[in-house]
């Protein structure tokens, strides 16, 4: 996995809300990392069984099917070119026309797949109007549709083509289901959305199992030929690296953003909350659904506070936060790129507010602390409510979640144990975990989940209610920073 924030200083803006990577740069990024791992590791490339690859999700490009050369840069998933393309189709005549029918064939067929439709609606972090943005604006790209003579792929596709040295053209399930572009419930790319949009499917790469036999890494490449034989998005591949495989098992991956994820098992789940529902992973028959939400500021709110001088490293904030008994009615709303579920405005304003003359640094990031924790438990109640489930435990990784402050107090929040792996970053193990099922380096699942120990529990310790007052202060801080902008701001 190519480290994100290595990642992050590859980022390209070339305009207001333009967000680019270069596929070339991310292609030697990809191969340097791959080598300098291996090295490290001290061993030899001829001694990898196989390789599975984990990438961020919706980030896509397209290129020339017969030179192989990008038409364009990534157009990664922060990217809100389309915004205004976005707003006029959410609010144009005819989607209020499929979203009435929907709603009237899944009353009388209760078919999941119509009860999605009628809750469709475009967001610039869907692939769709992005990739119609392109299509209107690069003529190239139309040119070469008419021809067919153009490759779609997400980060995922595209590197298989470079490490196929463009023999394997393809994507997964998961990864698949993650571009807005699927429909989980026929398990094919959507021909409803394909004519809507006037995009033809034939772009878009054959979709595969997770755990597949995708072909071999091109032996000029690493000085060995190694399978491909795992391709899954990160919080797929995070669910799979915690062993989260059974109906009801809940993880929480907090990195940039929070991203709860709990597995539906063969079911495919439809929201009323506006939960997502994703395609897990498919191994052989097996297909094993997810329904997924998120904050979009987690480490993303810590970075910037961070930038600020609010403290020198990450690993000082929970001692910071700890040292103060509450955050002295300092209340934080993290909302950089709006709130997401339960509460759903893009408009939303990120502040600080209880600002008094004593308020310390320490007061300040107590309360961003506590936003996380309280935006945690805002999304553990959405979804266990929404899909009916108790769990008995969660599981939580991702760089924030090694602080100790959160954990705690989403522990005590949600009055559940939290258990935290040794390594936070569960998206490289799934990966490895599927990649090595496929070649039967491990037999089955049940050998996996012996090969995670906890490093850490955390376990309720006092009732929820305590953070009663300071979590309806804190709700009283969201509602003021609601709709705030009159426009979702890049
Ligand atoms: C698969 O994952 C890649 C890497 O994240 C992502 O960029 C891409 O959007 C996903 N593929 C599809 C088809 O969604
Ligand atoms: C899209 O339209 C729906 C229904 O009209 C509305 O609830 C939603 O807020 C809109 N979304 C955006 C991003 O404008
Ligand atoms: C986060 O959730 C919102 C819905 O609340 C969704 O539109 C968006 O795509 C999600 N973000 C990511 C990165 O998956
Ligand atoms: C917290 O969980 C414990 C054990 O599961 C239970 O006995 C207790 O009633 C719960 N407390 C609240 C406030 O729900």
């Amino acid at each position: 996995k190519v480290n994100g924030s290595c990642l992050q200083n590859q980022v390209l803006r070339p305009q207001p809300g333009w967000v680019e990577l270069n596929p070339d740069s991310l292609w030697t990024l990809f191969v340097d990392v791959v080598k300098e791992a291996v090295q490290v590791a001290g061993i030899q490339m001829h001694q990898i069984a196989a390789l599975g690859l984990s990438t961020q999700r919706s980030t896509f490009i397209t290129w020339n099917k017969k030179t192989g050369k990008p038409f364009h840069n990534f157009i990664s998933w922060q990217d809100v070119r389309a915004g205004e393309l976005t707003k006029i189709w959410n609010r144009s005549f005819l989607m209020k026309v499929i979203r009435g029918i929907s709603s009237l064939l899944h009353f009388f067929t209760r078919s999941s797949q119509f009860l999605l439709a009628s809750y469709l609606s475009f967001t610039t972090q869907h692939i769709s109007l992005r990739l119609a943005w392109i299509l209107q604006h690069i003529t190239e790209v139309e040119q070469a549709i008419k021809e067919d003579n153009c490759c779609f792929g997400t980060i995922d596709t595209w590197l298989l083509y470079k490490l196929t040295k463009g023999s394997v053209y393809a994507t997964e399930y998961s990864n698949a289901s993650s571009t807005g572009f699927f429909d989980p419930t026929k398990m094919q790319w959507s021909m409803f959305l394909s004519k809507l949009l006037s995009i033809p499917v034939s772009i878009f790469p054959p979709v595969q199992d997770t755990s597949h036999n995708f072909g071999s890494v091109d032996a000029e490449i690493f000085g060995a030929p190694i399978k491909i034989t795992a391709l899954v998005a990160d919080q797929q591949a995070a669910m799979f690296g915690e062993c989260c495989f059974d109906v009801g098992d809940l993880k929480v991956t907090m990195g940039t953003g929070s991203f709860w994820d709990v597995n539906t098992g063969s079911k495919v789940h439809t929201s009323r909350k506006g939960l997502y529902p994703l395609v897990g992973w498919k191994i052989g028959k097996e297909v094993i659904y997810l329904a997924e939400g998120n904050a979009s500021d987690t480490g993303n709110a810590i970075k910037w506070a961070q930038s600020l001088d609010l403290f020198t490293s990450a690993d000082e904030t929970s001692k910071m936060a700890h040292s103060l008994v509450n955050s002295g009615g300092v209340c934080f709303v993290p909302s950089f790129s709006g709130l997401q579920i339960p509460v759903n405005d893009p408009y939303a304003c990120t502040s600080f507010m209880g600002i008094t003359p004593s308020t310390t640094k320490n007061h300040l990031v107590r309360a961003m602390l506590e936003s996380i924790a309280f935006r945690n438990k805002q999304l553990y109640d959405t979804i266990t409510r929404d899909v009916g489930i108790e769990p008995t435990s969660i599981r939580a990784d991702g760089g924030v979640s090694k602080n100790n402050f959160v954990m705690q107090m989403t522990s005590d929040l949600t009055n559940k144990t939290i258990s935290r792996p040794a390594s936070t970053d569960m998206s490289c193990l799934g990966a490895a975990f599927l990649a090595g099922l496929a070649v039967g380096f491990w037999n089955d699942k049940e050998q996996l989940k012996k090969l995670i120990r906890p490093d850490m529990v955390f376990k309720p310790q006092k009732e929820p209610e305590e953070y009663e007052p300071a979590m309806s202060n804190w709700i009283k801080a969201v509602q003021r920073s609601l709709s705030w902008y009159s426009q979702t701001s890049p």
